[in-house]
Parts: C-alpha cells; sequence; structure tokens
C-alpha cells in the first residue's frame, strides 16, 4: 500500500519536474522571439537631411542658429562614410527653450525607435552621479557603460543632461572616447554621438538677444558668431566654477564640434507651443484662447517683457487648466 503511494507521488514529481522543464524552454523560447523581434525594431533610419530639415522647420520654434548648425553637423556626420571623431554637440540656453526636444528630434531622425532606442542613453548629473565621493566609482562604471554599448553599437548616442552639474572628473574620463583616436582598447568610437546639455551661457546668450532687440535687430538676423556669442559662450563656460566643464580637457583639446546656443522664446513661439500641444492634445479652440495661454507665462525683462522666462516648459500644464 505505502509502495502504491510513494509510486503515485514519484510520478506526479515527475511530471511536475517534466511540465515546469517545458514551460522552461517554452518562456525561454517566447523571450528569445520577442528580444529578437524587439531588436530587430530598433534599428537605424536611413538617414535623410530632407526629413530632418523638415521635422527641424515644423516642430522647433524660434532657434534658427540651432537648428541650423544641427542640420549642417548632424547630416555632415552621418554621410561622412569614415568621420575622424564622435560627433560632440553642446546645447547652451535657459531653461524650456528646446535642449532635449533638439536631442530627440536627433534622435527619432537617426533610430527608428527615436528616443526610446536601447541605443540612446540619458545621464541626468544629479540622478545618475549623485555622490561626489562615489565620483571614482562613477567614472569606472560609465566607462565601461560607453565602451560596451559603443563596441556592440557603434552608432549610440549619448546625452549628458544638465552637464552644468557634472563633476568636471567625470567628463574628463570620457575624454578618450571624444578624440581622434581610430581605437580606444579596441574600439572605435567614432560612429558615435555625444550630447552635452546645460544653462551654462544662458546669460551671454540672453544679453546679445536683449542687445540686439534693443538694436532694432532682426532676431532672425543674429548668427552664431553674432556679437561673438560663440566665443562669450565657450568664456563662459569654461570659466564658470559651478560649471561641469570648468577646466575640463574637453574644451583644452577642442573635443567639442559645436557649442550651440538656444535662444530665449519669445511671445510668438510660445503661441506656436501652445498650439502643438492643443494639436497633440487634439484640442481646437479660437486665437483668443491660444492668447489667453500664453499670456500666462511669465515674461522678462520687467519693463519690456519680450522674453518667456521658462520658455514652453509649463505650456502643457497651464494649457491643461485652462481648457
Ligand atoms: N524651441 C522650441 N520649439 C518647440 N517646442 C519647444 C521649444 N522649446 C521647448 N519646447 C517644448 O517645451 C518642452 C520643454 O523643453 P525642453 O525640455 O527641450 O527644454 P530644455 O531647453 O531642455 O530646458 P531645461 O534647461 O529646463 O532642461 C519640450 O518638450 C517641447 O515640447
Ligand atoms: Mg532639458
Amino acid at each position: 500500500m505505502k509502495a502504491g503511494i510513494y509510486f503515485v507521488c514519484l510520478c506526479v514529481l515527475s511530471n511536475i519536474i517534466v511540465v515546469s522543464a517545458i514551460l522552461d524552454v517554452i518562456v525561454g523560447a517566447v523571450a528569445y522571439i520577442t528580444d529578437r523581434l524587439f531588436q530587430k525594431d530598433d534599428l537605424l533610419e536611413p538617414f535623410d537631411y530632407e526629413r530632418l530639415k523638415t521635422d527641424l522647420k515644423d516642430s522647433l520654434y524660434g532657434q534658427h542658429i540651432a537648428s541650423e548648425v544641427v542640420l549642417k553637423a548632424v547630416s555632415g556626420f552621418m554621410t561622412d562614410k569614415h568621420p575622424s571623431k564622435p560627433l560632440v554637440l553642446s546645447f547652451h540656453g535657459s531653461t524650456g527653450v528646446g535642449k532635449n526636444h533638439v536631442s530627440n528630434i536627433i534622435a527619432r531622425n537617426i533610430f527608428t525607435k527615436g528616443e526610446n532606442s536601447e541605443h540612446v542613453h540619458v545621464f541626468i548629473s544629479e540622478h545618475h552621479f549623485p555622490l561626489k565621493e562615489q565620483v571614482e566609482t562613477y567614472k569606472f562604471q560609465l566607462k565601461q557603460w560607453i565602451r560596451g554599448n559603443v563596441s556592440s553599437f557603434p552608432r549610440s548616442m549619448f546625452i549628458f543632461d544638465v552637464m552644468d552639474k557634472m563633476n568636471p572628473g567625470l567628463i574628463d574620463a570620457i575624454k578618450p572616447f571624444l578624440d581622434h583616436y581610430s581605437h580606444v582598447d579596441g574600439v572605435s568610437y567614432r560612429e558615435a554621438i555625444f550630447i552635452f546639455l546645460s544653462n551654462a551661457g544662458e546669460s551671454v546668450i540672453e544679453k546679445v538677444v536683449l542687445d540686439s532687440w534693443r538694436d532694432g535687430e532682426k532676431r532672425e538676423q543674429l548668427q552664431m558668431n553674432s556679437r561673438d556669442m560663440e566665443t562669450k559662450i565657450f568664456k563662459d563656460v569654461f570659466n564658470a566654477n559651478s560649471s561641469g566643464f570648468w577646466h575640463s580637457t574637453l574644451i583644452d583639446a577642442h573635443l567639442i564640434d559645436h557649442f550651440i546656443p538656444f535662444l530665449p522664446l519669445e511671445y510668438r513661439h510660445v503661441r506656436q507651443c501652445v498650439l502643438a500641444e492643443m494639436a497633440a492634445l487634439n484640442i481646437t479652440a479660437n486665437d483668443g484662447f491660444v492668447d489667453r495661454v500664453a499670456q500666462n507665462l511669465p515674461y522678462f525683462p520687467p519693463e519690456e517683457k519680450i522674453l518667456s522666462v521658462k520658455g514652453c516648459k509649463t505650456v502643457k500644464q497651464k494649457l491643461l487648466v485652462h481648457i
């Protein structure tokens, strides 16, 4: 009788083992297939100059300098079969003027999955590298991360946000990847893209825009080197103690291809942002409504009130409370 019970138990147990082994195999196979499909989707877009141009024209407001430089720099790099170094861009400007927005535009013109591609890596200084005393560990991890990703996918994109708060030592650590070396420890970084975002230089840019406005010039006449803007940004970033670029060898070694100014936005650009958000949310309304939302944001300087303090940053929130 006892032997019979043992036998039944053994049969049940062996059945469970067999079933769970089969389940394991099925789960593994499903994971493998989804992974392959997922990776298959996460491809490079065939680079199309006209598409990037139209995208910048349609979805970026009030940034004619950034638009032109980004278009030239990105298309030149993407169509160069043998780049001598990775593309390194540094975006500067006040809050809500489109720095992250442009990184996303670049990403969606390079990767099928755009900013959601697993080949687009975003580092936010205060979030990923918060502790000063851990800088050596961060350096090691960051180098390993970049190396690992570029070796498996050379056209990887790395975005460093809030660069002005980043430990300078950490930035210097990635210097070899940005240089003209054909290989660093057996890996070539020449197809990779590095973008640094920061508010550093914002006061220089604001002053140039205000001076030019007060002199009666058209905003669109401003160029990268108007009123020495690029040099002033460069000096401001280099000399500011709070800046992550401070005394950084990235600047010493001229590894940044372009310092790109993002201008503070005017009322008319904020209006465009309101209209874009309304379209995205499928809201239709009259001009009066658009003006009410745009007027609800603060503008400076106090006398003229021509530039938006927060750019387009809180447009969506303002819009939602006005519906
Ligand atoms: N120039 C612009 N053209 C079109 N939309 C814009 C522009 N600037 C900002 N926006 C809109 O406002 C949102 C916030 O802008 P974004 O995150 O790019 O600002 P930022 O310059 O990175 O600011 P911060 O310095 O605070 O990080 C964007 O997602 C976009 O919808
Ligand atoms: Mg930002």
